[in-house]
């Protein structure tokens, strides 16, 4: 297999600073180790593959690789099903390859953090196939069981495609177990200590091998109460308390960043307080939603509001922010009517369409429009948080609407025109999922290898955005102060504000990696008002086609 990124091992190589904060001023890179690259050739990604592609991600510029689950799984939620939390699937490797990812990202200035689904397992996980079999055992009492499959009546059903209830009977222990997420995934009863005390030793377990943190997979839902949504319980933020006075402790400077899909108010409790801390960090899920209805409202109304309904957070802590991740774009957090907007706008196919949500991938939602696709990264990359980006949404990756559920948007990484977009040299119908072969995305020209030969690429620009912003760690722990200008609602620059101490940013400007073209446009590009007084959109170019 050819591989065009030997040259970028001879870049100069960053260091890992020892900020115990260092999340504060990441960037993030969010990718599957079975979707990023295959070495071993048998049509799935694996570790070894990732660590050939780690001189790529030193050479874009992010500061931390997030690895979604790799556990042994029955794969029917995309490793979120996971069946041990202590091994690494076969497919994947074995531990030596992963202890080797770890250490050669940190070499490389990148630290990794790996999703720890604390919530539920699979129903294939022993501690479950013993549980159902041997209610008095040792694993008896798990798992949320119940002979009342009315209880907790509240609490909504997140998977409104595929889920009707959140308890479904079983036919070994004759009892209903408890279930947020698909019926194959039985919740953890948080209420065991050892259910908790397994969690906290998994947990130490990777820690151990090297890791600097978690992506804390479906933080609201550890504990449950009647009469409430069984959401946000009290003992679930003491759990995270707890977590992170051990995390504080045995490993000061690993991170614990919470997936909780919520309003702000509820989601800044997963901060904690200066004094009792839960999440270094948590995902900002409104926020994203609202930088896709502001583009396509062209106004900045919406976005502004949501910042100012955002509470302060405790000193050191953090948002994340994302355009896309490898869910649908959640559209659970906006209004009816926003809600009904958005799907006109980006999902006017039925099958884009999943959950509450949309499972497009960055640049068909944009119409693979170049400059809708800087200007949401302009947004991200500016807004209060660390962002984190998708893998290969830098190079304007498309999706793929007809596979199931969010497989849509989680095809093989595109890394040449070769067989496989270079993903892998199997026969390719063997390839866990097809490369995208779209007329408009079609993996022969949306490449990192032909982005890579094009100094105008969309690569180019966004590996030039991140150097702009590592120039700058305002962006990271600076303040965000709403200027004057924001507050126009037909503005769409929402994130103009000052940042405080670094004054270079109120002067800021797209970076010129190389001399853009006269039709390249800027990430802040404005609106022009056509004679019929209807907005259109400035001269655009495709992000397939730098
Ligand atoms: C959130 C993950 O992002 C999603 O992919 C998964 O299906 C659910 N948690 C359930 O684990």
């Amino acid at each position: 297999m050819t591989r065009p990124f030997d040259a970028l091992r001879s870049q100069e190589r960053r260091l890992l600073t020892d900020d115990p904060q260092w999340f504060r001023t990441a960037v993030f890179y969010e990718a599957m180790v079975r979707s990023f690259a295959d070495a071993s050739d048998d049509g799935i990604g694996d570790l070894r593959g990732m660590i050939d592609k780690l001189d790529y991600l030193g050479w874009l510029g992010v500061d931390c690789l997030w690895l979604l689950p790799f556990y042994p799984s029955p794969l029917r939620d995309g490793g979120y099903d996971v069946s041990d939390y202590r091994a690494i699937a076969p497919q994947y490797g074995a531990m030596p390859e992963f202890t080797e990812l770890v250490q050669a990202a940190h070499e490389r200035g990148i630290r990794v953090i790996i999703d720890l689904v604390m919530n539920h397992t699979s129903d294939q996980h022993p501690w479950f196939q013993s549980s159902r079999a041997n209610p008095s055992g040792p694993y008896g009492d798990f798992y949320v069981w119940s002979d009342d499959n009315t209880r907790y009546g509240d609490a909504r059903i997140i998977f409104t495609d595929t889920e009707t209830s959140n308890w479904t009977f079983d036919t070994v222990r004759r009892q209903y177990f408890w279930h947020r997420f698909f019926s194959h995934q039985p919740d953890l009863n948080f209420e065991n200590p050892a259910v908790q005390e397994t969690m906290l030793d998994v947990a130490r377990f990777w820690l151990r091998h090297g890791v600097d943190g978690f992506r804390l997979d479906a933080a609201p839902y550890l504990f449950e109460d009647d009469g409430t949504d069984c959401e946000n319980r009290p003992r679930t933020h003491a759990f995270m308390r707890r977590m992170r006075q051990l995390v504080d402790a045995e490993f000061p400077s690993a991170l614990m960043l919470a997936e909780a899909n919520q309003w702000p108010d509820d989601v800044a409790k997963y901060f904690g307080t200066e004094a009792e801390p839960e999440c270094h960090m948590c995902f900002h899920f409104p926020v994203m939603p609202r930088i896709f209805f502001a583009l396509r409202e062209q106004r900045a109304a919406k976005l502004v509001e949501i910042l100012e309904d955002t509470p302060n957070i405790p000193a050191g802590a953090q948002w994340a922010t994302f355009l896309r991740n490898h869910d649908e774009l959640t559209l659970e957090m906006v209004s009816t009517e926003e809600r009904a907007a958005m799907y006109g706008w980006y999902a006017a196919d039925a099958r884009m369409r999943a959950n509450v949500g949309i499972r497009r991938r960055l640049a068909p939602l944009l119409d693979n429009s170049r400059a809708e696709i800087e200007l949401a990264h302009a947004l991200l990359l500016s807004l209060p948080g660390s962002p984190c980006l998708y893998y290969g949404d830098e190079i304007g990756m498309g999706d793929n609407i007809w596979l199931p559920d969010r497989d849509s948007v989680r095809t093989p990484m595109q890394w040449t025109p070769d067989r496989n977009a270079g993903f892998s040299a199997a026969e390719p119908g063997k390839l866990y999922l097809p490369v995208i072969q779209s007329l408009v995305h079609h993996y022969t020209h949306a490449n990192v290898e032909a982005q890579i030969a094009q100094p105008t690429s969309l690569l180019h620009w966004i590996r030039g955005m991140l150097a702009v912003r590592r120039q700058h760690p305002a962006f990271g722990v600076g303040e965000y102060v709403r200027s004057r200008r924001a507050a126009s609602p037909s503005s769409p620059s929402c994130a103009e504000r000052r940042r405080r101490p670094c004054s270079a940013s109120r002067t800021w400007r797209p970076p010129r990696v190389r001399p853009p073209s006269p039709s390249t446009p800027s990430p802040g590009a404005r609106w022009s008002t056509s004679s019929a007084g209807r907005r259109s959109r400035p001269s655009d170019r495709t992000a397939g086609s730098p």
